[in-house]
């Protein structure tokens, strides 16, 4: 099994402190794509005014979860599971695939790969390129129909990238996907950020094949309370990963609180103009800079890429107390590329101060 190397993902702000002998707190962490408003009012007061609920073991079934899941999405309760985060539903699916080859998109998140690595299941890598703005085209398409793997993980928006593929290219995939018997395996664990949604969610009624997974915990700040969901046609699928998983790997809190997020409008508006915002701002200041190609985000992070061939600017920004996501360590990546979140406008401002101090103004 493929051990997991230290500082793998972002948000790993307590490793980090440790090695620099500091609170975990006195980091400003930019490396984890947390909605910077935090928890809403509507979680907050959930929480506080059940917390009895631990005292009991959650519903095994999570009907109301999963009931109050499939209305938003508006699906039948048949087409969705709740996971402990998309993590779990990620691992899961792929035991229940149990697929012999699957294509991953390089670069991309890693736990599609060790997830698939557990299964023993061969790896196919699609390389996205720089130079094509590292965007999947018709190309991606012509590969699937002549490597024909099992199944195919593909991240709507990427990350790290933050790119959002092309619509008409996501659905010919699907319809490649469909007719190939190919699962695809759509991971939005962004698509809340973006106020249009998917693309791809119509097609779920009439797709036997197709598996939208989502996360709640980037959007709706609860990455340590955990919560994701899992949306599929394949209603044989859902149900066989709903009779096999492990009891109540959703705690109750969670289970709760998923049952009133997708309709917290107030919340959800507002962080879309907060995001935007701010999101705007980044992306300006950050092009200021002569030293860094940055790729237009779309969700609540940035990518970018520093070609001064000397300065690591993880490092740099670490003596600042400021903690960013070094992308080396991404397969298709190399040391230039970096990805920070959208945060506070307050601390925005501080990470491009502090970027000034390391890059003179036009460098
Ligand atoms: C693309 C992508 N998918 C899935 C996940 C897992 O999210 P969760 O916290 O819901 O397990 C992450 C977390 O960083 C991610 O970046």
């Amino acid at each position: 099994m493929r051990e997991r190397p230290m500082s793998e993902h972002g948000g790993n702000s307590v490793e980090i402190a440790q090695q620099l002998g500091i609170a975990p707190e006195a980091l400003l962490d930019f490396s984890a794509n947390i909605n910077p408003l935090g928890l809403s009012a509507r979680v907050k007061s959930l929480i506080t005014t059940h917390l009895e609920l631990i005292e009991r073991y959650p519903d095994v079934e999570y009907r109301h979860l999963h009931q109050a899941l499939a209305s938003a999405n508006h699906c039948d309760v048949e087409q969705v599971i709740a996971g402990n985060g998309a993590t779990e539903l990620i691992y899961g699916l792929v035991r229940a695939l149990s697929p012999r080859s699957a294509m991953l998109l390089v670069p991309g998140f890693a736990e599609y790969r060790r997830a698939l690595a557990q299964q023993g299941c061969r790896v196919i890598e699609y390389r996205l390129e720089e130079s094509q703005g590292f965007q999947p085209d018709q190309q991606l398409l012509e590969a699937v129909r002549q490597q024909r793997p099992d199944c195919l993980f593909i991240a709507t928006p990427n990350n790290p990238t933050g790119l959002m593929p092309d619509a008409q290219l996501l659905n010919e995939l699907a319809e490649l996907c469909e007719t190939s018997q190919i699962a695809l395996i759509v991971d939005e664990a962004f698509i809340d950020f973006l106020p249009q949604g998917s693309s791809l969610a119509a097609r779920l009624v009439h797709s036997n094949y197709l598996y939208l997974l989502r996360s709640l915990t980037k959007f709706f700040a609860i990455p340590g309370l955990r919560l994701g969901y899992l949306l599929s046609g394949n209603r044989a699928t859902i149900r066989h990963l709903k009779a096999n998983r492990e009891p109540w790997s959703i705690n109750g809190l969670a289970a709760l609180v998923g049952q009133h997020l997708l309709t917290d409008d107030d919340y959800i508006n507002l962080s879309h103009q907060y995001i935007a915002r701010q999101r705007e701002y980044l992306w300006h200041a950050l092009k200021q800079f002569t030293s860094l190609v940055v790729w237009q985000p779309t969700a609540n992070y940035l990518f970018f890429k520093c070609t001064h061939q000397h300065i690591n600017l993880k490092s740099a920004l670490l003596a600042q107390r400021i903690l960013i996501r070094h992308c080396e360590n991404y397969p298709g990546l190399d040391s230039h590329f970096y990805r920070v979140a959208v945060r506070r406008e307050d601390e925005n401002r501080q990470l491009i101060q502090a970027l000034s101090q390391i890059l003179t103004p036009d460098s």
